[in-house]
């Protein structure tokens, strides 16, 4: 990016950020604690993001946690008054944004549980880049932990041609929408003009055809045609993080960590030619060719903890929404069970007291449970089967907690630093999340208790609105059918059109239907 120019890229196309659950102090706490780590409750910390933008990813944390302190950094005046607004709007006094070149952030800000970097480190220059490891290392609490997320090699060697084509026909061009349609119609034009079913180079052309199609033009813009973008090797980038003192605690994806998620012969092969976990990790980026990074980056004087085990699940919380696959699920231990996830993530079990802990936290959830009580209710529902086992109680807890560490790295079961605040069960007057309904009221994208952005229809952002804990279910269905009256929305039926007769009766189960929607996307908090 061009800091000398007279207006700043990013004032001139604002980011449309997200809220980045990978980033979340929650998370980033829970990988802390599985490596053996005490990281700060998220409940009461200090963060700091670099490059927070419109502050999407950091107001929502600030609002989660009333009693932490949250400081937002970027050079970009015009997003930041779009993240102060935000702030002022929901009386929030536990955040504060700094309109500054992150190069000029000093050790006067004090030291951080939490240091986040989402979208920066790989769109600065390499003195800002150095400057950023300084920050994690002189800015971070003995037990914090920085996240910094950067485009990294293979998979951008690829990507990289297709960026510097875009710079190389935009350059003639002006304005940031002519650069962004330009670039996009370079791309189509290549990937419908080189033919081939199965030549390497077309087949990349239709995958960043599809890339581009799919983005929006803020995210063309300063990905593509910005003047700096510097993808890195994972080894460079933990040599760069070693000489400030810094170590790799994770990935903020676990499951791409793991060796032993890769069908067993390249699984040995890559353990085979790796020195350590950084040269597997390498390997495995080869394999997969990838493009992105999220590195969870800690004092490099902390011992850490590099086995997986029951001691790891220590002071974690345990939850899921995987249900089984099946309506009523087999205990003993030759049958193999199935459970999936809303995402489509999946197991197939047949250790009996996995099978009963998934069917636990199915019917638990959104409350989520220490290994300890989930141990016993898992114990308690198999008891039948435990006389059929060889297995000593201790070596239970063990296969019980491997189980579930696979099922987290698979995304199967989440595990929580925090307990959630949201619930999933509708109560006579909802009340929604404040900050969803002012971000409904304003038409911006609606991030929920989980840290998730999602996608609301206009008769839910409505609903989401009118859910202050004070209407019940016949008075929001009489909201909506006034809004409807009005003409400002159409509240459709997945179903069948409602016919008049039974408009009101029907309009009621369609606003609980809503509603219900609303509650397990984790939007309502009573
Ligand atoms: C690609 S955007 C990512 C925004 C946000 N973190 C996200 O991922 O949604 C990069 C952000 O870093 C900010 N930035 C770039 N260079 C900076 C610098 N030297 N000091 C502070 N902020 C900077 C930009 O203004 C922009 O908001």
């Amino acid at each position: 990016m061009n800091y000398d120019s007279h207006v700043y890229s990013y004032d001139l196309v604002i980011y449309e950020g997200h809220s980045y659950p990978q980033s979340h102090p929650d998370h980033l706490a829970t990988l802390g604690r599985l490596f053996g780590l005490t990281p700060q409750d998220p409940r009461r910390c200090r963060v700091l993001e670099l490059g927070c933008a419109c502050g999407t990813n950091l107001v929502p944390m600030a609002f989660r946690f009333p009693k932490s302190e949250f400081i937002g950094v970027d050079l970009s005046r015009k997003q930041l008054e779009v993240a102060e607004k935000t702030t002022r709007a929901l009386g929030l006094s536990n955040i504060v944004f700094h309109h500054m070149d992150l190069l000029n952030l000093e050790k006067s800000f004090g030291k951080f549980d939490y240091i986040i970097a989402h979208g920066v480190f790989s769109w600065v220059s390499d003195e800002r880049q150095e400057k950023i490891l300084t920050i994690c290392k002189e800015n971070l609490k003995p037990n914090g932990i920085a996240y910094v997320s950067y485009n990294t090699y293979p998979g951008w060697h690829m990507r990289e041609m297709i960026r510097h084509m875009t710079l190389y026909h935009t350059e003639r061009f002006q304005s940031p929408g002519d650069k962004t349609r330009e670039a996009r119609a370079l791309v189509n034009f290549l990937a419908h003009s080189v033919s081939g079913e199965n030549d390497p180079y077309a087949l990349l052309l239709r995958r960043e055809l599809e890339l581009i199609t799919q983005s929006r033009d803020s995210y063309i813009f300063h990905e593509f045609l910005e003047e700096q973008n510097s993808p890195i090797y994972f080894h460079q980038f933990i040599d760069r993080a070693g000489k400030h003192g810094l170590q790799y605690l994770a990935e903020a994806d676990l499951g791409s960590m793991l060796t032993n998620v890769l069908p067993q012969d390249i699984a040995e092969t890559v353990e085979g030619i790796s020195k350590d976990m950084i040269a597997a990790e390498q390997y495995m980026d080869f394999l997969k060719n990838r493009l992105f990074r999220q590195t969870l980056l800690c004092h490099d004087n902390i011992p850490l903890s590099r086995i997986l085990d029951r001691r790891s699940l220590k002071g974690l919380l345990i939850g899921s929404r995987a249900r089984p696959e099946k309506e009523s699920v087999d205990l003993t231990p030759e049958h193999k069970e199935v459970f999936r996830t809303p995402e489509g993530t999946w197991t197939r079990v047949d250790f009996p007291l996995t099978k009963a802990a998934l069917m636990t936290l199915s019917k638990l959830w959104p409350k989520v449970v220490t290994f300890k009580e989930l141990f016993h209710e898992a114990w308690q529902m198999t008891l039948q089967e435990q006389s059929q086992e060889a297995h000593s109680i201790r070596e239970k807890k063990d296969l019980l907690a491997e189980d579930l560490l696979f099922c987290f790295a698979g995304k199967v079961i989440e595990l929580h630093a925090c307990p959630q605040d949201f619930v999933t069960v509708l109560s006579e007057k909802p009340r929604a999340s404040r900050l969803a309904a002012y971000q409904a009221s304003i038409g911006a994208p609606i991030v929920n208790l989980r840290h998730e952005t999602v996608d609301l229809e206009v008769s839910s952002r409505y609903l989401l609105m009118a859910m202050d804990g004070n209407k019940n279910m016949d008075q929001l269905a009489d909201y909506l059918s006034g809004l409807e009256q009005l003409g400002i929305l159409t509240i459709k039926d997945k179903e069948a059109p409602v016919s008049s007769d039974t408009h009101a009766g029907g309009l009621r189960e369609k606003t609980v239907r809503i509603a219900q929607n609303l509650a397990e996307l984790a939007l309502l908090i009573g």
